[in-house]
């Protein structure tokens, strides 16, 4: 099939060289003529594990297109992705006018029916409001589908290649057919290609993120009293993970979601609630534990400390807002390093991926160290921030003898509690005993 792509963020790439590696043409379009030209030459703007290797070999096979001309891209497409970005606009619902405008520059070039799909996060009845401005701008027949994404960065490939579910959302029966062709090879194990109609597609993908969104703040605060009774949350995870009502996945606490999707997808349902006249309890409260969560972590290290942290310098691993990326969006790590500085103490950070994104936006306001145990060197305490797998076996004997005192505070529960007791670390983690 021919498919074009408007947008070459993140979700854009990602479906693009996905969809190209099954044998589609794909032409993907940007308005930045600089990423255009380096995605031309074969260089990946952005960091995904897996998607590399699928992005060469489609470019080098010549199913894989990049350009600025929205009009070469679209003339032979049958289907056409918006892949824009969706910014929390003032009220925090989100901004439609990129996917909007977009929608009015197609409309103005297209002689032949298309299926044009909105993969980008979007509220309910904007597909409506895509096929308003297609009816204005022009008479041919088009079906707005709604198809959100479901990626985790870090797993993209792995998530679009084997997905758990497809949802589209259409009631236009060509529409419906292209996308089940479309689909196809990637549903072939006999995970569901769901068909609905277009708002409750769009809801589909709102209630998702924000289900998830509300396992990981009540397993904070199940964490948070798990430390006031005594408790491990380790334990009560197993127990109650093991029933399948329940499931095991998505119930580690930490020091709170992040990145570009929770944080938005979850207030922006709160406010698609709220424009409905509908108060919509638990999301405002899944939202308050998770700006808590963060503040929890501080203050405890603080407390250690007798609140006063001058001076202190400590060893951070791990700035992105999760493993397996270069992403700070909304890091939990941010916030956690305004706070340290604020109290005047001194920050030697460490990521294997992020540290040039924190670079660029803080600057020299704290230290990058090169490695992992370089950061410990001379530090009062380390900070886990991130669970990335190099962090998971370190060796301790060295740790031991590059911190100035053995002080671990742990906001992903990267170690065993016993082992860091028999080292003689002060071990504190997130919802089990110090
Ligand atoms: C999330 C969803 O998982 C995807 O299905 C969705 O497509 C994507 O948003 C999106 O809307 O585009 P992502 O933001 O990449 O994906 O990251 P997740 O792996 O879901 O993690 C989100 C946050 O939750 C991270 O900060 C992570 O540390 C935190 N988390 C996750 C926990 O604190 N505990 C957990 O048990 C799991």
């Amino acid at each position: 099939m021919k498919i074009a792509i408007i947008g070459t963020g993140y979700v854009g790439l990602v479906t693009g060289t996905c969809l190209a590696e099954t044998g589609n043409q794909v032409t993907c379009v940007d308005i930045n003529e600089q990423k255009v030209t380096m995605m031309q030459q074969g260089q990946l703007p952005i960091y995904e594990p897996g998607l590399e290797l699928l992005f060469h070999r489609n470019i080098i096979q010549e199913r894989l297109f990049f350009t600025n001309n929205l009009a070469s891209a679209i003339e032979n497409a049958q289907i056409i992705f918006l892949a824009l970005p969706t910014p929390p606009g003032e009220n925090g619902s989100a901004d439609l006018s990129y996917v909007l405008g977009a929608a009015k520059d197609i409309a103005l070039l297209i002689t032949s029916y298309k299926v044009i799909v909105t993969k980008s996060t979007v509220p309910v009845g904007t597909a409506d409001k895509v096929s308003a401005v297609f009816e204005q701008y022009t008479d041919v027949e088009v079906a707005v589908v709604s198809n959100p994404e479901f990626l985790r960065e870090g797993v993209a490939v792995e998530d679009f290649m084997k997905p758990d579910r497809i949802v589209v959302g259409t009631t236009d029966e060509r529409a419906r057919r292209l996308m089940s062709e479309l689909y196809a090879p990637y549903v072939r194990q006999g995970n569901p290609v769901i068909f609905m109609d277009e708002r409750s597609s769009e809801l589909t993908k709102y209630a998702a993120n924000s289900f998830l969104a509300t396992k990981i703040s009540f397993m904070n605060e199940i964490a948070n009293l798990c430390e006031l009774v005594g408790a491990n949350v380790d334990m009560v995870r197993l127990g109650i993970g093991s029933d399948d009502r329940i499931g095991k996945r998505f119930l580690f606490p930490g020091i709170g979601y992040g990145g570009s999707c929770f944080p938005k997808d979850v207030q922006a349902l709160a406010r698609s609630a709220e424009d409905n006249q509908y108060d919509f309890k638990i999301l405002n409260s899944v939202m308050e534990v998770n700006a808590i969560q963060r503040k929890v972590f501080v203050e405890k290290l603080k407390k250690y400390y007798g609140g006063n942290i001058e001076g202190k310098v400590f060893a951070l691993w791990g700035l992105a807002f999760k493993p397996e990326t270069d992403d700070i969006r909304e890091a939990p790590a941010l916030y956690v390093i305004d706070e340290l500085l604020k109290g005047g103490a001194k920050i030697v950070a460490y990521d294997p991926e992020a540290i040039n994104n924190v670079k660029y936006l803080i600057g020299v306001k704290i230290s990058y160290a090169d490695d992992h145990y370089e950061a410990l060197q001379g530090a009062d305490a380390l900070l886990i921030l991130t669970e990335w797998s190099t962090f998971r076996t370190p060796d301790f004997d060295l740790m031991e003898t590059l911190l100035k005192h053995k002080v671990i505070f742990d906001g992903r529960n990267l170690y065993d509690l016993d082992k860091m007791i028999d080292r003689g670390f002060y071990y504190n983690s997130i919802g089990r005993q110090v």
